[in-house]
């Protein structure tokens, strides 16, 4: 793979890899070492279409189901839609609660860490993007915990966080999450300091959905979580991914936190589909 690097900590753009062809053995290989090593992969010029990008997805793991339509409706839908156009083409404004709820996104997070099996990988096609915002940001979670001091990995290294997403999403608004899919999505503990299984790498698995630290108050839990998420996110850390149509991004949601910059929904369409590849298994049991 023609690999360009994007950040002193991670990411890299890919030209020589057509996502609509079927990935052979050695062609998965290439990309989960891709995957391994730089956590964040953007191939330019791609647009697969939802078949493909569900077939691609299956090509790498087990895709998840979008806990939305799950925990509203116990429906099964690979896909989340990024943005404001809906599939009638019609485009939905600022005040709409479904871009209100989209703003959600915006808090530094990694997909899924609200689930009891968080999710490995997210694929993200853009179809249309806004000539202004919308961007999303990215840092590396491995280079924030090898930036730590040895006492503060001896602190952070064994500690159990729990993760909520009626918490995360209350942020937004109160009545943010029906019951519904509040049941659906019960709080749940995952480590804060991950280990990649490949190259035995570590990171912090922190962001929005993290609320409290086993066996912490609530302040200190607060004071360390949004410690780590700030010193993690200082600006020479970030790398800011400015979409173009076409592009396909592949992120690991192991060891990468990102944001969305927000756009003006009154004045731009935006059309991106996602999937996500499910993880291997509880954090707990890694
Ligand atoms: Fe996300």
């Amino acid at each position: 793979m023609q690999l360009e690097p994007l950040h002193a900590d991670f990411g890299a753009r890919v030209t020589d890899f057509d996502i609509s062809q079927p990935l052979d053995a050695e062609r998965r290989a290439a990309l989960m070492a891709a995957i391994d090593r730089y956590s964040f992969l953007c191939f330019p010029d791609q647009a697969p279409g939802d078949d493909r990008q569900l077939a691609f997805t299956r090509e790498i793991g087990e895709p998840e189901p979008n806990h939305l339509p799950k925990g509203e409706e116990n429906r099964i839908d690979y896909f989340g839609t990024i943005g404001n156009v809906q599939e009638d083409g019609t485009a939905l404004g600022n005040d709409h609660r479904k871009t209100i709820f989209l703003t959600g996104n915006n808090m530094w997070h990694t997909d899924a860490s609200f689930k009891p099996v968080p999710a490995l990988v997210s694929i993200t096609s853009a179809y249309e993007v806004p000539s202004e915002g919308g961007e999303t940001q990215f840092i590396s979670a491995r280079a924030a915990h090898a930036r730590l001091s040895e006492e503060q990995k001896s602190t952070v290294d064994p500690l159990i966080v729990i993760h909520d997403y009626v918490y995360s999403r209350s942020k937004i608004a109160p009545d943010a999450v029906s019951p519904e899919l509040a049941r659906s999505l019960p709080p749940v503990r995952q480590r804060l300091v991950r280990t990649n299984p490949g190259t035995g790498q570590k990171n912090l698995f922190m962001g929005s959905h993290a609320k409290t630290i086993e066996g912490w108050n609530d302040t200190e839990s607060r004071d360390l979580i949004e410690g780590l998420i700030t010193e993690a996110t200082a600006p020479e850390h970030v790398h800011t991914h400015r979409w173009q149509t076409g592009d396909v991004v592949i992120w690991d949601n192991r060891c990468l936190l990102h944001r969305g910059l927000g756009y003006d929904a009154d004045k731009h369409r935006r059309l991106m589909r996602q999937t996500r590849v499910r993880g291997a298994g509880p954090t707990l049991e890694e």
